[in-house]
């Protein structure tokens, strides 16, 4: 191993030089992680509560060498365990370069890891929901880590954290709470000061804006999608008009309202700036390679009246309907059921308040200010909550990390929620990483021959560090 990674260090010096002749193999035939269940505590800061509930995690022992590897460790986020394990394809490419266990964790309530069945969070079940926030969700990681450890009989086996987008922020924060169990972390687009006062609410629909604007008839792109607010909104004061935008856009039921509709398309527009990656992929949606460019090309000329309608209809498919098999646009919903849009909306009726807004001229989107007394009156509705919008700044340190250590920041230019993350170096072991020409956690995903540079040279960055917290923990040890 040590000579491998001499070389890949080798690399990383030449590799504007070398890097069209190496990018990472590709790891595709790995065999599938073993299902466990951990007995969990379901309140880890009541003494008096003894109830647990079963945690799903996933274990794979395929290339772990004892006595030697390290355990990589993924922070489980907003959804089924599974599809983060098939989304994560470099944990799966180096696991075998370190000859590291992998783990898998499943988030408290999501996925199969729920305390309360298929109760949905609402006004009438915040008793149940109660225990639904991260720092129950890291307190869950480090007492499997612990169990695994004391399992493996080798208690001092380095333990890598990886994370993207939420689960990057709890890799992170894994690292920061949990320091004696976590040895370092790598937390990709993970937005850790997305909180109030510290981003500009403005920013997000920025960055989604200049995705379209920048593809190749950016422009044109983003003047069809800003009039179609307006060509919507002015069909729906016709007689018949939600019948006819229903009609157009093949929704399962009758539209409603003008907003349904519009939230639901710049949801789309939201989420596929995130998954805009090279090449096709399975994420949110299945998608085809660059998105947002095959669906501005269905808006590359001037549109007017039911033609604008039309061709949105056609590029929002893109995003709902690259297979040909959903067979009506469902406009409750944007994402799809493995990652959870309810339950991560109570956990941002909670503890992550983020903030979101546009003013339609430096973004594409309707105006839409952001109301903090609107947001704690709506999650009081919905959730019968009262939302701590400082909570996450005081427990976990935003962008205040002079005093961690071992985490690497990893962010995409085209990924609106870099604009929450660590963009500069904080300090020689808590480091920032900008992937240009890369999407959401893009450095996470199996490495592909559409990779940008950047993202090919952020991998070989991670790797060394890995290498780095690894003989650090075993020095420590010895
Ligand atoms: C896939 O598995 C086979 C058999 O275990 C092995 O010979 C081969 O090298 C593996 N390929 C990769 C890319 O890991
Ligand atoms: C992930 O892959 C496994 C194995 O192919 C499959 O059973 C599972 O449904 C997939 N998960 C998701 C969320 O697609
Ligand atoms: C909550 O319970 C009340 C009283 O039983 C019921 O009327 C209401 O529909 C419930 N709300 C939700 C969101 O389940
Ligand atoms: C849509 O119509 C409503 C009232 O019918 C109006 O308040 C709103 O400003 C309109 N929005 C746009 C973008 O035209
Ligand atoms: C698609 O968009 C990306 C990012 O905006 C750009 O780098 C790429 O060259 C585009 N590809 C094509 C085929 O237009
Ligand atoms: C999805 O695509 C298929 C094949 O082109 C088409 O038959 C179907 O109507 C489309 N679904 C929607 C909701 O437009």
């Amino acid at each position: 191993m040590n000579t491998g990674i001499q070389l890949l260090g080798i690399l990383v010096v030449f590799c504007p030089v070398l890097i069209s002749c190496w990018n990472l193999p590709r790891n595709d035939n790995y065999t599938y992680p073993e299902l466990h269940l951990f007995e969990q505590k379901l309140d880890h800061f009541n003494p008096t509560v003894d109830t647990t509930f079963m945690q799903r995690y996933f274990v794979s022992n395929q290339y772990w060498k004892k006595g030697k590897g390290p355990i990589f460790f993924y922070t489980g986020n907003e959804g089924d365990i599974t599809a983060f394990i098939n989304n994560t394809g470099f944990i799966w490419d180096i696991a075998p370069v370190f000859q590291a266990m992998v783990v898998f964790a499943e988030h408290r309530y999501y996925g199969e890891s729920k305390p309360y069945g298929d109760i949905q969070p609402s006004v009438n079940t915040t008793a149940q929901y109660g225990k639904l926030t991260a720092e129950q969700a890291l307190a869950d990681y480090a007492e499997i880590i612990t169990e695994l450890k004391e399992h493996l009989g080798y208690n001092s086996i380095p333990v890598v954290a990886f994370g993207g987008s939420y689960g990057g922020m709890l890799s992170a924060w894994m690292r920061i709470k949990y320091g004696h169990i976590v040895n370092g972390a790598i937390a990709s687009s993970a937005p850790v000061k997305y909180f109030p006062g510290l981003t500009n609410c403005e920013k997000y629909n920025q960055v989604v804006t200049s995705d379209f604007a920048s593809t190749a008839h950016g422009p044109q792109c983003v003047k069809n999608i800003k009039m179609a607010w307006s060509v919507i909104n002015e069909t729906v004061a016709q007689a018949g008009g939600l019948r006819k935008l229903s009609e157009i856009f093949h929704t399962c039921h009758q539209l409603k309202s003008a907003e349904e509709l519009t939230d639901w398309i710049k949801d789309c527009w939201s989420n596929m700036a995130m998954v805009d990656y090279p090449y096709p992929a399975n994420f949110l949606n299945p998608l085809p390679g660059w998105p947002v460019n095959v669906t501005c090309s269905y808006l590359s000329v001037p549109f007017e009246g039911s033609d604008l309608l039309k061709a949105m209809y056609e590029a929002v498919s893109v995003y709902n309907n690259y297979t040909g098999k959903t067979p009506c646009f469902d406009t409750t919903s944007a994402i799809s059921s493995s990652i959870s849009n309810s339950l991560w909306d109570y956990q941002w009726c909670t503890e992550m308040t983020m903030p979101f807004c546009a003013d339609g001229v430096r973004d594409m989107f309707l105006p839409q200010k952001w109301s903090y007394e609107n947001y704690v009156k709506n999650c009081k509705a919905k959730y019968g909550v009262i939302p701590r919008p400082h909570w996450a700044i005081v427990n976990f340190g935003a962008g205040n990390l002079k005093s961690a250590s071992n985490i690497i920041f990893l962010n995409g230019d085209l990924d609106p929620w870099h604009v929450g993350g660590i963009l500069e170096d904080v300090s020689q072991t808590v480091i920032s990483i900008k992937m240009w020409g890369a999407a959401h956690h893009l450095d996470l995903r199996h490495g592909n021959k559409h990779d940008p540079i950047s993202v090919i040279e952020a991998r070989h960055t991670e790797m060394m560090h890995i290498k780095k917290w690894i003989a650090e923990a075993s020095n420590i040890i010895a």
